[in-house]
């Protein structure tokens, strides 16, 4: 559904159907994953061109050019990327499209909701050295996880094996007073979806980021993180997702 947000061509004619019923109640959802999308490469490049050098993008999603790795080594050819996911549609196009073209680049079969597995798996431990600053992606990712499969204890545990002068790169859809995001997250749930869509307070939000130092501008709106010339924009009437970066000192 995100990539028929996106405008992508991954996608099935259930995807297609929900994803028309969601636009029926939030109309913005085309412009709120593409302000994400955007983000997510301007905080790459924020982070590569801070000195970073590793990147594990959890929740990597069907490929959308650019990808993490594609930006990240724009700034260091030899920048390392771990793309994780748990979709076997998404893990077959990662594979043939992201991984298969060079060897600092992997894909890894990993659920969120067993974060030890993910960072214990030997194929994330001979990319990834968590001795050194890395920068952790979960884009997107974390209002498809419901409270009891424990987002919290998730970042928790990243942050705990991330070294000093590691980033967190966050954003998650905002549950908006006016209730759209709640509306749309309503659609997943009446059909079923695969995983559930569950909008959260700035509170909530915030609150993932409990030992880390937020960098400017903060928790903010999709558009309003370090704004660039040219970049998508999502608008003033669009304010479904919010975003912010992370520090561990
Ligand atoms: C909306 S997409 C976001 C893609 C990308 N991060 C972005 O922002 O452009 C969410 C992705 O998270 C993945 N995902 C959802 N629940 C997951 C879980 N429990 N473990 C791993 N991946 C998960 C989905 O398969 C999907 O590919």
């Amino acid at each position: 559904m995100y990539d028929y947000f996106l405008g992508g061509r991954d996608n099935f004619a259930a995807d297609r159907e929900l994803a028309e019923q969601v636009l029926q109640v939030a109309p913005n959802a085309r412009t709120t994953a593409r302000a994400n999308r955007s983000f997510l490469v301007r905080a790459t490049e924020a982070m590569a061109q801070a000195g970073i050098r590793q990147f594990v993008d959890l929740g990597t999603g069907v490929p959308t050019s650019p990808n993490v790795h594609e930006v990240a080594q724009q700034i260091d050819p030899d920048a390392r990327v771990a793309y994780v996911d748990n979709d076997p549609i998404v893990l077959v196009h990662a594979r043939a499209l992201l991984s298969g073209i060079r060897s600092d680049v992997i894909t890894i079969d990993g659920d969120l909701r067993d974060p030890k597995g993910i960072l214990d798996h030997p194929k994330l431990g001979a990319h990834i050295d968590f001795a050194q600053p890395v920068a952790v992606l979960l884009v997107a990712v974390l209002h498809l996880l419901t409270d009891a499969d424990g987002p919290e204890r998730l970042v928790e545990t990243i942050r705990d094996r991330m070294a000093p002068g590691s980033h967190l790169i966050l954003s998650h859809l905002w549950d908006d007073p006016d209730g759209v995001a709640r509306a749309g997250a309503d659609k997943y749930a009446r059909r079923k979806a695969s995983a559930p869509v569950v909008p959260r307070t700035m509170e909530q939000i915030q609150r993932f980021f409990d030992g880390f130092e937020l960098i400017e501008p903060g928790l903010v709106y999709l558009d309003q993180w370090r704004p660039t010339e040219g970049m998508i924009n999502a608008g003033a009437d669009d304010r479904f997702g919010v975003c912010a970066v992370g520090r561990k000192a």
